[in-house]
């Protein structure tokens, strides 16, 4: 079973609220125990801090927690250990794979590459009203659905 990790620039918006949602959508089909989701940051701005307000409540309001998480920046070790990357959008990509050794380039992938109606990019929620968190939401939602039908047909057997 694999290692998935998001990543976004300040893990604190996009990349949490990725992870709390696949991990609920794992925890839907009983897949939790088998799956080890995480997210950092390629930025080191944020580490140690918790999710943005914003985010925070809209994701409350769906029922997802996501309080106990602290924002980390990517380390080396990070492309030996996970099976999956999957960047929040295009930027974070390419810093990915400036940062990651070239045997590991191909555990990196866009977030929404599965979801292709819903564009390439997570669009950044840091200095966006609500209406924007609720759209990135939305967004998330629908990629990590996306995601996890996709690593179910190729990867996640259960
Ligand atoms: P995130 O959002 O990458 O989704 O966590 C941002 C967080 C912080 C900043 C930009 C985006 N910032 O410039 O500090």
């Amino acid at each position: 079973m694999p290692n998935i990790l998001f990543v976004c620039l300040g893990n604190i918006c996009r990349s949490p609220t990725a992870q709390v949602v696949f991990e609920d959508l794992l925890a839907t089909r009983n897949l939790d125990a088998d799956v080890w989701v995480d997210s950092a940051g390629t930025a080191d701005y944020h580490i140690g801090e918790p999710p943005c307000p914003l985010m925070l409540q809209v994701a409350r309001r769906r029922g997802l927690e996501m309080a106990h998480l602290r924002a980390r920046q990517i380390r080396p070790s990070d492309f030996e250990r996970f099976d999956y990357i999957f960047a929040m959008d295009r930027v974070n990509l390419q810093d990915l794979l400036r940062l990651a050794p070239p045997e590991h380039h191909p555990k990196i992938h866009l977030f929404l590459a599965y979801a292709p109606d819903l564009g390439m990019d997570v669009p950044d929620p840091y200095y966006g009203g609500e209406k924007q968190a609720e759209r990135v939401l939305d967004i998330i939602e629908e990629g990590a659905m996306a995601l996890l039908t996709q690593l179910l047909r190729t990867e996640i057997c259960p």
